[in-house]
């Protein structure tokens, strides 16, 4: 059986993207990929999120280099993996554009999970545009604070992830990660 429709294919092609070409992202294509973000559903349809698109890649290259001695800090086996890339951090990996996406800190517990859909909406539709991403948790959990001050995000909102995005330097292998097989993840129940 054929096991995709082509709507789903993204979902199929995506992989994380560790190295980006500064070509710049064109504007009707990042607004492309928020409009899937905002699509996405949420408990109550309370859309807790906001989304932070930082199109100045100079900005992000600052906020990654005054996160980074934090990082190698507390995770001391990524010490040297930046110059070894050829990138000036290891938080967004230089790309051009940096979505850093905020919930509400008053929403319901489903937010996280809204949030998770917003995500993988705005990769897939990335991916189907021919841009690639990258999911990090790095940036909230060492850099938090900085990225508070940097954007003005206001105290109603908590940071939680942010996405890289741009198009993969031309370095960059794309190799597609293992799974767990479906039987180890799945539980028939008849
Ligand atoms: C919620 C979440 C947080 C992640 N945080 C990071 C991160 O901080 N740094 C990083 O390099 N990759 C991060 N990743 C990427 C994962 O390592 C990657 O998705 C996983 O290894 C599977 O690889 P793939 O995305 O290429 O399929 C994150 C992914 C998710 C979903």
């Amino acid at each position: 059986m054929e096991s995709t429709v082509e709507v789903l294919r993204p979902i199929q092609t995506r992989c994380s993207c560790r190295r980006y070409d500064p070509k710049p992202v064109h504007r009707e294509l990042l607004e492309a990929v928020l409009e899937s973000g905002r699509r996405a559903p949420s408990g109550k349809n309370l859309q807790p999120w906001h989304f932070y698109a930082v199109v100045n890649s100079e900005k992000n290259k600052e906020i990654g280099r005054k996160i980074q001695p934090i990082l190698e800090e507390k995770v001391p086996q990524l010490k040297g993996k930046a110059e070894h890339i050829g990138v000036s951090n290891t938080l967004f990996y230089d790309s051009p554009v940096v979505i850093y996406i905020t919930v509400k800190k008053d929403g319901l517990s489903t937010k996280y999970i809204d949030l998770g859909i917003a995500i993988e909406n705005m990769m897939l539709q990335a991916e189907a545009l021919g841009l690639c991403t990258l999911p990090a948790a790095m940036p909230q959990w060492f850099g938090s604070e900085i990225i508070t001050k940097e954007l003005g995000i206001p105290d109603s909102e908590e940071f939680v992830i942010s996405l890289s995005l741009g198009y993969q330097h031309p370095s960059f292998e794309k190799k597609p990660t293992q799974r767990e097989p479906l039987e180890k993840v799945v539980t028939f129940i008849e």
